[in-house]
């Protein structure tokens, strides 16, 4: 046993785990939205959330943190983001906010910026932009490769994101350098490159889309990095209409995301892939759980990019995850409150059910919805026994102040695996 904490007077507190009447955590009835109680208190027992309640029948702990009626949600889990980067495109954003349309081909300029950095350079870089992320209430984050884009470059963005990030996604697949050969490119990133990144990363992604990678080749990558023994994730279905859901959902992949331009096929596929989950409550959920769509609002604003579909993705039944897409070109924002924002207030979707596809969905999109037996991690992303202690205090009464305050700064504390960091 560590030293406790008690918070209580929690004014509302989003859990998508509900306790039962024993302060044993149960899961709550499902659906699209996080579990909600008012009038609440959680103990942290050192790393871990050791109990969950009404205030009044709280248990005594070492310390006690009065919460003065705000809210508490699970810390965000940012399951999308590319942080390993140097350089700027604002003249890019600039001609884009002029008309012109976003073109992947961007990703090369900061190839060149992100190769001419110092390892010491990328590291100032990568510990502000993960600061900022946890000053805006984010508690577990994955972000990708994709601007090395040669062996070396690779596993060096591959090494330093490990150093500061809970989650390392391969993406050798980001696009094809200007004057490779795609064939090539493809057959190292299979090849070489993969076996160079492979111990810093749980999973591999690519960029299937014109312009990037074929399905053709984008197959071929996820075939040989699931063999290789990582998870596989896709970015699909941005520019325009493709191949990228289908082949994710016939890849098992864990999330497929963007998801800007989907046919009834593409939401039919999604949708079945769900078919056989029994929820987040069964002893296999994460073996069942199917492809999440994971949207990324700040993105789409930036872009100028029809929003994704997530209101008719969850009727559906279709899992969502909401994340930040951190990076340079299509979204310089690590702000999940900001998507969260813009899920209610432009894409249709309740403040509790936003709330939960950026905890609860974006840890199932990383399968950290449940604790893993295989490394002993803790499940993050919803407020019950035995997960991470990863809270979100607002300066606010409820989540929905989110949406009805938009811009405003309400994060007031954050505790990452038991430790106040905000
Ligand atoms: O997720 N779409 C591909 N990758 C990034 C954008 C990368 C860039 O333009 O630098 C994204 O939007």
């Amino acid at each position: 046993r560590g030293r406790t904490l008690l918070i209580d007077n929690i004014g509302e507190l989003s859990t998508q785990h509900l306790p039962d009447g024993d302060g044993q955590a149960v899961l709550g009835a499902g659906g699209s939205e996080a579990g909600v109680m008012r009038d609440a208190a959680v103990v942290l027992d050192g790393e871990r959330i050791a109990w969950v309640g009404p205030s009044s029948s709280a248990p005594e702990a070492d310390e006690r943190f009065d919460s003065a009626g705000r809210a508490v949600l699970p810390g965000w889990v940012d399951s999308h983001s590319h942080l390993v980067f140097a350089g700027d495109r604002t003249a890019e954003f600039e001609a884009r906010m002029a008309g012109e349309a976003y073109a992947a081909g961007g990703i090369g300029v900061t190839m060149g910026a992100t190769r001419a950095a110092s390892d010491d350079e990328l590291r100032r870089l990568l510990a502000a932009r993960v600061a900022e992320a946890v000053a805006g209430g984010t508690t577990y984050l994955e972000t990708k490769t994709g601007y090395g884009l040669d062996v070396a470059n690779e596993l060096r963005s591959a090494a330093l994101a490990a150093e500061f990030v809970d989650e390392v996604t391969y993406l050798g697949a980001h696009l094809v350098p200007a004057g490779a050969d795609a064939d090539e490119y493809t057959a190292l990133v299979c090849g070489d490159m993969l076996a160079a990144v492979r111990p810093y990363v749980r999973w591999a992604d690519v960029f299937c889309e014109t312009g990037a990678f074929s399905e053709e080749q984008s197959r071929r990558v996820l075939l040989a990095c699931r063999e290789a023994g990582l998870g596989v994730r896709v970015h699909g279905n941005q520019l325009g209409p493709g191949p990228g859901v289908r082949l994710a959902v016939e890849l098992g992949a864990a999330s497929v995301d963007h998801v800007n331009f989907l046919d009834d096929a593409d939401v039919e596929a999604l949708a079945g892939s769900w078919a056989g989950w029994t929820g987040p409550a069964s002893a296999d959920s994460a073996a069942m759980a199917g492809t999440v769509a994971t949207v990324l609002p700040a993105c789409d604003l930036s872009t100028r990019a029809p929003l994704a579909p997530a209101r008719r993705l969850i009727d559906a039944g279709v899992q969502i995850a909401i994340a930040s897409n951190c990076n340079p070109g299509t979204s310089y924002t690590s702000s999940v409150g900001f998507c969260v924002t813009t899920a209610v207030l432009q894409m249709g979707l309740s403040v509790q059910e936003a709330v939960r596809a950026a905890t609860f969905g974006g840890a199932l999109a990383l399968r950290r919805h449940v604790g893993n037996d295989v490394d002993g991690q803790r499940a993050v992303g919803s407020i019950a026994v035995g997960h991470r202690a990863d809270l979100h205090m607002l300066n606010a009464p409820s989540a929905t102040h989110l949406a009805y305050r938009p811009g405003m700064p309400l994060t007031h504390a954050v505790w990452r695996a038991g430790q106040r960091v905000v």
